[in-house]
């Protein structure tokens, strides 16, 4: 059997309605039991099967387990500080609080060159990055879970890049956080088809 060419198991409309009813939960709002190891695996493993020109793997996860929270914290607080070195008490805390919330979070991060594969550029990475989100996003809601991704300022930050170790040529795009949903939210109404779709016929 030519498995590149079998179609999907379950319906078209069956893998639709699951991409429908996924939505973004913020981290805050993901609590435990969060994802074992094996639905860990699992998850990398939705993101592996993203579309990669040139199959450079031009990104990488960096899974931050909960002995590495506290750190992570500290991370975001210089990060703060980085921007705003008067920051107070009160708004350093809150940067490390940040850094405890949700069970399972990982920084997502694109290779934007350095690889002698500069022909496949940063839009074309950052775009199998995307798939490589959407894949793991997709899984977490089929194992039970919520999903959601985060950004922010501390993407850019020193402290961020150093706590990661990240290479000169590596950029954080975001966290993505799962967990147990405690306050879930409706799909959001999704864009028409007609806003996003123009046809030529000649
Ligand atoms: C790269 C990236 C970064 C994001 N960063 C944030 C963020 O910092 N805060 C946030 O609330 N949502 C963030 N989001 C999630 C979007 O807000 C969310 O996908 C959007 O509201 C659409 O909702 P949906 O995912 O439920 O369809 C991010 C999404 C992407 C793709």
């Amino acid at each position: 059997m030519n498995l590149s060419h079998s179609a999907f198991p379950g319906s078209a409309e069956g893998l639709l309605e699951s991409m429908r009813r996924r939505s973004q939960t913020g981290p805050r709002h993901l609590v435990e039991p969060g994802p074992d190891e094996g639905q860990r695996r699992q998850l990398f493993e939705a993101a592996a099967t993203a579309p990669d020109h040139g199959q450079i793997l031009p990104w990488r996860f960096v899974l931050i387990h909960a002995q590495a929270r506290a750190r992570l914290g500290r991370a975001f607080e210089q990060a703060l500080l980085e921007r705003d070195a008067a920051a107070g008490d009160d708004e350093r805390g809150r940067a490390r609080e940040k850094a405890s919330r949700a069970p399972f979070l990982a920084l997502a991060v694109v290779r934007e060159g350095g690889d002698g594969q500069e022909h496949i550029r940063v839009h074309e990475r950052m775009v199998s990055l995307g798939g490589a989100l959407q894949n793991l996003l997709l899984m977490a809601y089929a194992q039970g879970f919520g999903a959601g991704l985060v950004s922010g300022l501390a993407m850019d930050s020193r402290a961020l890049r150093e706590f990661c170790a990240l290479s000169e040529h590596e950029r954080a795009v975001c966290f993505v956080a799962v967990g147990t949903v405690a306050r879930g939210r409706e799909p959001r109404q999704r864009p028409p088809v007609e806003r996003l779709v123009s046809e030529l016929a000649r």
